[in-house]
């Protein structure tokens, strides 16, 4: 079988995490065909902290940002589609919301399987809902979904990734560990290929994900979905809070940004933590409700 492989990346790690996924595709006979993402205007890396948070209210309200024309024809036969992305502000990446923009991507996701791999830090959830959305108007089917995170706690994983994406310092300091999605992880991604290719064998491509979910394809942290919730609500508020400042680079969104900047380490310090505290207090009355939530998320 053809199968598309699209994908963006900034340091590397989501393409890393494709190869691993489809090296087992290609040893059981399949032909991968890799798709880059590429936007119009890089974004930079590694980032300043203005340029980072200058990408926040775009990517938390689903303003995208152009990419470049991909050559489809070549794999308009392709019978399974990948995208390999990450999350940026608890939604998907700019390139990959500009990449679901395009009329032509939108044509050719019609009727097509779909897998996603996000290689994210923690929070995922709110952008795989948003990436679901996505593939459904254009009238795809997601089968997979695959997610890979830093396995760090969420206080922990914080220094270190500001650290890779501001300072580009990705290996471990005396006091900090590696930034990211661990490379045992990222070699072990080769299970979910080899499930995928079992899955193709036996034509049973609509009940992939189950299968999936058996090696582990969504470690679910009711706790963090939990702050994810309630961060991507006030997220809604602060990015509209800037826009009104002015579009993508406007100066006069500068302040409102550098806001916006402090705001983010005082929840992740200070305010995270009790809404942790809450959501363990408040555990057993939540219990029934996590078990639906977390079917829910799992096989969507
Ligand atoms: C602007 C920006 C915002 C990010 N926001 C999140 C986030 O909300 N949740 C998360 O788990 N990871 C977040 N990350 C980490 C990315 O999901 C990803 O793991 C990292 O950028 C490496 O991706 P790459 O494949 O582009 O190199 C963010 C990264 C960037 C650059």
């Amino acid at each position: 079988m053809k199968i598309v492989a699209f994908y963006y990346t900034q340091t590397g790690q989501a393409l890393e995490i494709l190869h691993s996924v489809c090296r087992p595709l290609t040893e059981a006979g399949h032909e991968v065909v890799y798709k880059t993402i590429v936007p119009e205007t890089p974004f930079p890396f590694p980032w300043t902290y203005d340029s980072f948070f200058q990408a926040f209210p775009e990517s938390r309200q689903g303003i995208a940002c152009a990419v470049k024309r991909m050559e489809l024809d070549e794999v308009a036969d392709a019978g399974l589609v990948i995208i390999a992305y990450q999350t940026w502000f608890l939604s998907p990446s700019l390139p990959v919301q500009g990449f679901f923009r395009d009329e032509a991507v939108r044509t050719f996701l019609r009727g097509k399987y779909v897998v996603t791999i996000d290689g994210c830090r923690n929070m995922w959830v709110m952008s795989h809902i948003k990436i679901l959305e996505n593939i459904e108007q254009c009238g795809g089917v997601l089968t997979g979904n695959i997610v890979l995170q830093d396995r760090h706690p969420n206080l922990v994983s914080v220094i270190p990734i500001v650290r890779w994406l501001i300072g580009g310092k990705k290996e471990k300091s005396s006091i900090f560990p590696a930034a990211g999605v661990s490379q045992k992880d990222i070699d072990g991604a080769a299970v979910f290929g080899k499930q995928i290719a079992r899955t193709l064998a036996d034509d049973d491509l609509p009940n992939l994900q189950e299968k999936l979910m058996h090696n582990g394809a969504i470690k679910y942290k009711p706790d963090i979905v939990f702050i994810e919730k309630i961060g991507h609500r006030l997220f809604g508020v602060w990015s509209k809070f800037i826009l009104r400042k002015g579009g993508y680079g406007a100066p006069q969104r500068a302040f409102r940004l550098k806001l916006f900047k402090y705001y983010l380490f005082v929840v992740l310090y200070l305010i995270s933590p009790v809404g942790l505290l809450a959501f363990y207090l408040t555990y057993p009355f939540r219990y029934r409700a996590i078990g639906k939530d977390r079917l829910k998320q799992c096989f969507m």
